[in-house]
């Protein structure tokens, strides 16, 4: 029997995996640009949407790090983290852990205060609104050298009270984890949380590099650790978070179809699966719509381990994450 709709909407979620800077929107994008008198190389929002045909990451970084030139405020990255938030509130998200790519706003220009400063405003207010608690986890952009990262680390300094840890994007395959074993270590030494994006489209061992060499404490992707039996084992094992993007993984051609994407696969396997929505703008559509195109292959069962994963796997104290499995019990009964 289909999964109510309500049910997928109203279940209590953390997101996990969130670029902030690809929740800009379209007609965002346009008002900004407007606002910051900047031309951008479209007529429309209907000739900006119909520019998202991608047929691998690359294609999309392109487009991504190009929208992002329209922020230049911190009222800008305030108005960007409070429109993500509301979305994610009428989707039930509840908690939020949000990338952010300081070098692709640095590297223009703009001071990192501006970005920091801005985004955090942002969450402040969408706490105060709609009750959504979150987090930043500052990415390294990985087709970057280290030395850049280790710059980027150093001007967050002021601010790492307020960023509970780092991560790594971009484009993957040719710059592996082993790159940035250094600069993941020193962010360990100041107390930060590390992730990193592995096995997207590089092989299983990115995916051994992240855990041998950047010591990460979830993985953000992770789909091709599956064709490793070992490190399938491992991951289930340690209870590693896989932090996988259905709409994501089709946009960007890492899955062909919904009906082969991997998530019951890997709930069957015993690996600690969430579900999020990666770069919603542009891969079209937010949390709740990621669970939406996987439902159909899944029990209602299912839909709550993966909601309770999504606690399991955040960076939340342990008394938030009981009240929130609570919460998912008197909600799912
Ligand atoms: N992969 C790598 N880098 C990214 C992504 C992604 O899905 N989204 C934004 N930066
Ligand atoms: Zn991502």
């Amino acid at each position: 029997m289909a999964i109510p709709d309500a049910f997928i909407t109203g279940l209590p979620k953390a997101e996990l995996h969130l670029h902030i800077e690809g929740s800009l929107e379209p007609e965002q994008m346009f008002d900004f640009a407007r606002r910051n008198r900047i031309q951008i190389p479209f007529a429309s929002v209907e000739e900006l949407r119909a520019a998202y045909k991608f047929s691998q990451l690359q294609d999309f970084l392109d487009i991504y790090y190009r929208g992002a030139d329209v922020l230049r405020t911190e009222a800008d990255f305030h108005d960007l983290a409070l429109a993500y938030f509301e979305r994610a509130h009428a989707d039930g998200v509840v908690h939020a852990e949000i990338f952010f790519d300081p070098q692709t706003h640095t590297d223009r220009g703009l001071p990192f205060q501006v970005v920091a400063d801005g985004l955090l405003a942002g969450m402040t207010s969408a706490e105060a609104r709609y009750g959504v608690t979150s987090s930043l986890i500052l990415c390294f952009l990985r087709h970057l050298d280290e030395a850049a990262a280790f710059t980027t680390l150093q001007a967050a300094e002021p601010w790492l009270d307020r960023i509970a840890g780092v991560g790594l994007d971009s484009s993957e395959v040719g710059h592996p984890p082993s790159k940035f074993a250094r600069v993941f270590a020193a962010a360990g030494s100041e107390g930060l949380k590390r992730v990193a994006h592995a096995g997207e489209e590089g092989p299983p061992e990115y995916v051994v590099e992240a855990l041998d060499l950047l010591k990460i404490d979830r993985l953000d992707h992770g789909n091709r650790a599956l064709e490793s039996p070992e490190l399938v084992t491992r991951l289930a094992r340690n209870g590693m978070a896989l932090t996988v993007c259905p709409l994501s993984n089709l946009k960007l051609c890492v899955v062909g179809d919904a009906a082969d994407h991997p998530i019951p696969i890997m709930l069957k396997q015993g690996l600690r699966a969430t579900i999020n929505s990666d770069d919603p703008a542009y891969f079209g559509g937010y949390v709740a719509d990621n669970y939406r195109a996987v439902a159909p292959y899944l029990e209602r069962e299912d839909l709550i381990t993966l909601a309770r994963n999504s606690f399991l796997g955040s960076f939340l104290p342990d008394a938030a994450v009981t009240r929130h499995l609570s919460a998912i019990d008197a909600f799912a009964g």
